[in-house]
């Protein structure tokens, strides 16, 4: 047997991710550490209660309490306690011991990230954090290393799977939002006490401010990250989206654009339901499953698909971290730091130009098409397509009426934000019934 120099481990939490972490750290530190070519020694794991449950055993003398004291003297941190704070805190401390640290933590990246990273860079640390975006899925190295000689142009995410589980049930077996997220809870994606960090998009969001940073080398604040869930999305969208070639998804879009207002070169960063092709590889992602598509100027377009939480598929992302950081200890030389060297302005929601379709019941009358399609043109969207079909009128009803869904060319939210604000008001129009943005086509 190899004699490696050892590297001393202490994991922070021990939940459905850092249970799994220890119990493969312990079951395959030897093919680790040929691996890595350093020993990997679990010196410790801290929780909150040294009685709890666990979903692998842990030998009882590595759980601790004391976070503090386990952090001096390790090599590599592993936090995956989850939150805010003491995460915050516990990570500054290690960074500054001069440990390298790895996280799965996305809400305190997304929230905290440049004062981690500015913590790392200034002790020549590394901060890891593969299983922060897509849980197993391998895309925060391809982004940083692989294609770090390419530029990307767009990506477009499924990286919550709790919600990509709703709309895939909506879709494929005719359930309602609340049926769907209540067959959700009931199989553990959604939290029972408060599933809006998922159906809100708060987590799309923070998964989105992190891929944007990174794949733009921009500082992408959490708050500039425009966010609508899936909570207004109704089974009449899904069937109507079905029967028309589409499907509803949640998308993270972080995209390089031009300012469709000012022209300047910038970036969107955005989450919000939106029609995808049926054609579109992200059509084909079912189920809690998550994918990333990156569109890249000479890459051309790659696909990332697998699964997006779990607590021993997320512990495959955190080792890959540990045999990273474990090499880079082996090697010597600091921490490579992220790269914002390009500090493109963020985009507000206003300047974003995308493709939409929009659904309108309208009295069936000679001229009802041509005002509508006035009011389009009056604010400067193209339409593309129109479907019209009419229901004949009920007793009582004093005329036929008719369902318009408009397909747009490209347009500016702004531009469409008053096209549906004119149709609400207009004499010809009863009501607007569904605006959806559509995306990868
Ligand atoms: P859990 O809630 O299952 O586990 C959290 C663990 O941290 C528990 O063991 C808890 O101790 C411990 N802990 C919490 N606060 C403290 C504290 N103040 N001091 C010491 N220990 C503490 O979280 P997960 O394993 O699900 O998630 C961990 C991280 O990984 C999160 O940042 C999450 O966003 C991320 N992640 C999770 C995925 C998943 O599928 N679950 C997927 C991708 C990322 P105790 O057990 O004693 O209560
Ligand atoms: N709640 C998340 C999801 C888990 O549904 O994808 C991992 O972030």
């Amino acid at each position: 047997m190899i004699e490696y120099r050892n590297l001393r481990i202490a994991l922070l939490g021990a939940g459905s991710v850092g249970a799994q972490v220890a119990s493969l750290l312990l079951e395959h530190g030897e093919e680790l550490a040929n691996r890595s070519g350093a020993g990997l020694e679990l010196v410790g794991v801290a929780v909150r209660d040294l009685d709890a449950p666990r979903s692998a055993d842990i030998p009882r003398d590595l759980l601790t309490t004391d976070a503090e004291s386990l952090i001096l003297g390790a090599d590599i941190v592993i936090e995956l306690m989850g939150g805010l704070e003491p995460a915050r805190t516990y990570i500054l401390q290690a960074l500054n011991s001069g440990a390298d640290v790895i996280t799965g933590n996305k809400a305190l990246l997304a929230t905290h990230g440049p004062e981690l990273f500015d913590a790392a860079e200034q002790v020549g640390a590394q901060l890891y954090y593969e299983a922060a975006v897509a849980g197993a899925i391998p895309i925060i190295r391809p982004l940083r290393d692989s294609l770090a000689g390419d530029r990307i142009k767009r990506i477009l995410g499924i990286v919550n799977g709790t919600t990509n589980f709703i709309l895939d049930r909506m879709d494929t077996a005719g359930e309602s939002l609340e049926a769907a997220l209540a067959t959700a809870t009931e199989l553990g994606y959604a939290e029972k006490s408060d599933p809006s960090a998922d159906i809100e998009g708060f987590d799309a969001a923070q998964k989105t401010a992190i891929l944007a940073s990174l794949a733009f080398h921009t500082t992408v604040p959490l708050d500039s990250v425009y966010r609508e869930g899936i909570t207004s999305v109704t089974i009449e969208q899904v069937d109507a989206a079905r029967k028309a070639g589409y499907v509803v998804k949640l998308l993270a879009i972080c995209e390089r654009m031009t300012d469709a207002v000012t022209g300047e070169e910038g970036v969107s960063a955005r989450v919000y339901p939106a029609l995808v092709p049926r054609s579109h590889p992200l059509a084909a992602v079912h189920g809690a499953k998550n994918a990333v598509f990156v569109e890249a100027e000479a890459a051309g377009d790659l696909m990332f698909y697998g699964a997006g939480a779990g607590g021993k598929e997320t512990a495959s992302a955190v080792l890959g971290d540990v045999v990273s950081a474990a090499r880079r200890h082996v090697i010597g030389g600091p921490g490579v730091a992220e790269s914002t060297h390009a500090n493109l302005p963020i985009l507000p929601i206003s300047s974003v130009t995308t493709r939409y379709q929009i659904t309108l019941r309208v009295i069936d009358e000679p001229g009802v098409l041509a005002a509508v399609a006035t009011l389009f043109s009056g604010h400067g969207v193209s339409v593309e397509t129109v479907e019209q079909s009419v229901a004949a009128p009920g007793r009582g009803d004093a005329a036929a009426t008719a369902t318009l869904v408009i397909g747009t060319h490209e347009a500016s939210e702004s531009d469409l934000s008053a096209t549906v604000a004119a149709l609400e008001t207009s004499q010809v129009v009863s009501s607007v019934t569904s605006v959806l943005r559509v995306e990868g086509s």
